[in-house]
């Protein structure tokens, strides 16, 4: 297959990927026929997905505005995937052109397109690392030199927790991040839930155990925790709609629908 120009040789284009899907469910432009194909099958079979992708990425981007209004001006945003439509330095570049951001994900494929995307922003970096290591993100991250971790810092985890089991000791990673934040600092989580969702919802999930890419859904609780002793912010851990809508018509009657609930922790620790 041709490589586009511009394209790094380690991007496979004749094998659909994971992150070009999703970004074409987000009307990015960084995905091939290949991945189209795959998309409109997937849409086919589980209507809901590409909504719930919009929804998840319109919850991150008013997350971050809301991060940016409190001042913050620096972002490691962890499971990014590929930062196109409504990505986080473009929103917060467009508020504050000295932001800076670090892309965080496991997928070589994101990570290879996020590097391409983002080649002449010198106040971007990518890192491909894995969540369930978040030692080597913080030192990665600190090798870049673009974050100061003595100042507050937006610490963003927007679908992404959901792909570790308990096995894997999510709130033990969620806990090392909080630690290496300054107070001020804010974290965003959006993490799919078991939590009123349909029986028929709940039996997809079941088939999808037996896939690599497991899901683990987790109660309101559950997902709360996830942010420590940090202060919530209103209006709580809701369903994504329902976190500070931009306007009332934007929620629909069924807020649940997307099934991942969302919210944003303060550092509201003393500066010491
Ligand atoms: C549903 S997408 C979310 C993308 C983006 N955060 C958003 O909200 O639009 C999940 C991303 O998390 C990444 N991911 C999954 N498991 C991961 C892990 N253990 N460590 C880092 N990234 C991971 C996937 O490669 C994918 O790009």
């Amino acid at each position: 297959m041709q490589m586009p120009d511009g394209l790094p040789a380690e991007i496979d284009l004749s094998r659909p990927s994971a992150a070009r899907v999703y970004d074409y469910f987000l009307g990015g432009a960084h995905n091939f026929e290949i991945d189209r194909q795959l998309a409109e099958q997937i849409a086919a079979m589980t209507p809901n997905l590409p909504a719930t992708m919009r929804a998840g990425r319109e919850f991150l981007r008013r997350a971050v505005r809301a991060l940016l209004d409190a001042g913050i001006d620096q972002f490691l945003d962890i499971g990014s995937g590929i930062p196109t439509v409504g990505n986080v330095h473009e929103v917060a570049q467009a508020a504050n052109p000295k932001a800076r951001v670090v892309y965080v994900d496991i997928d070589p494929v994101a990570v290879a397109h996020s590097r391409e995307l983002l080649s002449g922003n010198d106040l971007t970096g990518v890192i491909h690392a894995d969540l369930r290591d978040p030692e080597r993100i913080l030192a990665e991250a600190r090798r870049l030199d673009l974050l100061d971790f003595d100042r507050p810092l937006g610490i963003l985890l927007a679908g992404v927790v959901h792909f570790v089991p308990d096995a894997d000791r999510p709130a033990d990673i969620m806990a090392t991040l909080r630690a290496a934040a300054a107070p001020g600092s804010h974290l965003v989580v959006s993490h799919s839930t078991f939590e009123d969702q349909p029986q028929e919802m709940l039996d997809a999930q079941r088939l999808s155990a037996r896939t690599a890419t497991e899901i683990s859904l987790r109660s309101r609780a559950e997902i709360t925790g996830f942010f420590g002793d940090w202060t919530i912010l209103e209006p709580g851990v809701v369903h994504m709609e329902l976190w500070r809508p931009e306007s009332p018509s934007e929620v629909a009657e069924n807020p649940e629908r997307f099934g991942a609930f969302g919210g944003v922790a303060r550092n509201d620790q003393p500066v010491g």
